[in-house]
């Protein structure tokens, strides 16, 4: 029996079980080792009860409820307008009183303590993403010495945006409290080096791992991935047209969160661009499934408003009676039928300004039929693109370029379209979900232990 494991995150969970890849993946490591996924509870609460069960994705959740100050402060507030638009290179958009800070530094403290009355001194604990930087530190103040390992699903930041923290050199501290540190990409390891070279607290060891006032971390990318057969086999033939019978016989996707990091504003630009000089009697079509975000911050109010101008300017624009060249759905849809029009798809649009991974990129390639797929068009500053160079890269700023690329992955000739899925492909089965978590845990089974968890600093 593997060493159980406890994993974090801020959302768990809950409900029908989840086919998403983050959730297999941990499901699979959880209930193979009899562990637990601890994390917020979709409902709000005082903020003062104890931990409770929750079903939800396959595996044992237990979720603390967050008080309405602490979603406004530690998970609207600090994670996602301060650490989001941070880490995806929009530090015009940070928003910074100094409750957020203070919230989401007692949240952290608050689920350390609840997580240390279920911890077993040989549990690995695993916690996730950008709400909980400085779990480990509290965990250790606790006297925790267990093998804590943190995965950071979005780009890490610049050492020149991470100044517009309150206390930058708080970040590299909390970080050095794991024993493990991953991330997405080969460039964000770079730039987490980078972070750590300008501070005078660490030190480079031979092995490759950064000391920093006695603690030891490891720091690796780790391209998570998704349940390839899964999604697969959603997408596959026979299922319902989820158009109905008027299905447009080729047209371009893109499925995204509503989201100011996923550039669709400029995908839209260059659809519009697009269809000015497409060429003549063809009637391409955009469908876009982009499904509310974090509303009630103005940021994500701005981008929507935003979308919808843009969307009704151009069909105003280019409609006809019977056919309307933009779809917009902002509404979240069924992963089958969403599976379903990824395979129907002539080619799919990710046109991220900053993105740690984009799994919208790899669920479009596994949707494809190999012998006639679709064409991925992928901006560069997705993490996927650092390993998918097959794909259509594109800069998300460049709306001629963009325009340049949906034409040309629309008149594709067959051989290139299969060329280009077949490497895609690879790399996706390569970098799939289950060898994620696997490879992620082996490594934090290997690294050295923490020996005195409340290290003088
Ligand atoms: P992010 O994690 O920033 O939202 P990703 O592309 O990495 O971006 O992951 C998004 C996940 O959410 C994908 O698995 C995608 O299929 C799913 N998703 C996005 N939009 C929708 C939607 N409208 N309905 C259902 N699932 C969606
Ligand atoms: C990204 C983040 C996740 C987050 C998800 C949805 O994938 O990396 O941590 O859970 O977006 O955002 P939400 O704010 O709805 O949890």
């Amino acid at each position: 029996m593997p060493p159980r494991l406890i994993a974090v995150s801020n959302r768990i969970p809950t409900g029908s079980p989840s086919s998403g890849g983050l959730v297999v993946a941990l499901r699979d490591a959880l209930s193979a080792s009899g562990g637990l996924w601890i994390g917020a509870h979709p409902d709000p609460g005082t903020g003062l009860e104890e931990m409770e069960e929750v079903s939800g994705g396959g595996c044992r959740c237990l979720a603390f409820r967050l008080s309405e100050e602490e979603i406004s402060d530690y998970y609207l507030g600090y994670a996602n307008s301060v650490l989001w638009p941070l880490c995806h290179r929009r530090v015009d958009l940070v928003e910074m009183p100094s409750t957020y800070e203070e919230r989401y530094r007692a949240v952290n403290a608050r689920v350390a303590k609840l997580i240390a009355q279920v911890a077993r001194p040989d549990d690995l604990i695993w916690v996730h993403d950008y709400h909980f930087f400085p779990l480990a530190s509290e965990l250790r103040a606790l006297g925790l010495a267990n093998r804590i390992g943190f995965f950071l699903h979005i780009p890490f930041p610049s050492l020149g945006d991470l100044s517009v923290l309150s206390q930058p050199e708080d970040f590299a501290d909390w970080l050095a409290d794991y024993n493990l540190l991953g991330l997405q990409t080969r460039g964000d390891v770079a730039r987490c080096l980078e972070m750590y070279r300008a501070d005078p607290r660490a030190e480079f060891m031979p092995d490759g791992t950064v000391k920093m006032q006695g603690r030891i971390t490891s720091v690796r990318s780790f391209p998570i991935g998704i349940d390839v057969d899964h999604f697969r086999e959603l997408a596959g033939v026979g299922g319902r047209n989820p158009f109905g019978r008027e299905a447009p016989d080729g047209f371009v996707i893109g499925v995204d969160r509503l989201d100011y990091s996923k550039g669709i504003p400029n995908r839209f630009r260059a659809f519009g661009r697009y269809l000015k000089t497409r060429p003549e009697g063809t009637r391409p079509c955009l469908v876009q499934i982009a499904p509310p975000t974090r509303e009630r911050v103005q940021a994500y109010q701005d981008i929507t408003s935003e979308l919808e101008e843009i969307a009704g300017r151009l069909n105003g624009a280019f409609a006809e009676l019977d056919w309307t060249p933009i779809r917009y759905i902002h509404r979240s849809i069924d992963r089958s039928v969403l599976a379903r029009l990824h395979r129907m798809a002539r080619a799919c649009a990710v046109t991220s300004l900053a993105d740690g991974m984009n799994l919208v990129a790899k669920e479009f390639v596994a949707a494809q039929d190999p012998e006639d797929p679709g064409v991925l068009i992928l901006s560069r500053f997705a993490g996927a693109a650092e390993d998918m160079t097959e794909a259509l890269l594109v800069n998300p700023y460049d709306i001629e370029e963009m325009a340049a690329a949906i034409h040309q992955a629309l008149e594709m000739p067959l051989d290139e379209r299969r060329a280009r899925h077949a490497a895609c492909m690879e790399v996706v089965r390569r970098t799939d979900a289950t060898r994620w978590a696997a490879q992620f845990l082996a490594a934090l089974r290997t690294c050295m232990p923490t020996l005195s968890p409340q290290v003088a600093r």
